[in-house]
């Protein structure tokens, strides 16, 4: 018998609940990584906080701030053993996709100049 395991892979809302996994992450990717209160500073706002999550385990996330005209993501990432395989673009998508949904006419990403990986990300 052939039996294929196939996890589907949620992309779902970011719960206060999440933070603490995040959180692990945030500080395994990024040199200066958000605090807590950042993200949950977030969530209270009601921007649109937003994670990905394979059987239980979260693997990333990313904010998008909305304003009338524009979306602004203010974090995206994705855990080490996860990246480059097609996520943080997918999760991009979906955050694009919801902005022309609200009728954004721009989004924008800030990264950091030495911030190579997420420059080869976005070109
Ligand atoms: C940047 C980041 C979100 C990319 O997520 P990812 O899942 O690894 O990226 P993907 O696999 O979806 O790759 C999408 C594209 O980016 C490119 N890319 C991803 N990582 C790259 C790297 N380190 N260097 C160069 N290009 C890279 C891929 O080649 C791919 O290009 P393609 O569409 O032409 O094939 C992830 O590496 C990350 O979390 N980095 C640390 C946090 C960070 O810098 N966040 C962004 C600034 S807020």
């Amino acid at each position: 018998m052939n039996i294929t395991l196939q996890q589907t892979i949620e992309f779902r809302k970011m719960d206060p609940a999440d933070l603490d996994r995040v959180i692990l992450i945030e500080r395994e990717i990024f040199l200066f990584p958000w605090s807590p209160g950042n993200f949950s500073d977030s969530i209270k706002a009601g921007y649109v906080c937003q994670v990905l999550e394979q059987a239980g385990t979260i693997f990333g996330y990313g904010i998008m701030m909305m304003s009338p005209e524009e979306a602004h993501i203010l974090t995206i990432g994705i855990a080490t053993n996860w990246q480059k395989k097609g996520w943080g673009k997918k999760l991009l998508q979906q955050f694009i996709q919801y902005a022309r949904g609200e009728n954004a006419k721009s989004i924008f990403l800030d990264v950091r100049e030495s911030n190579h990986g997420a420059r080869g990300f976005i070109s």
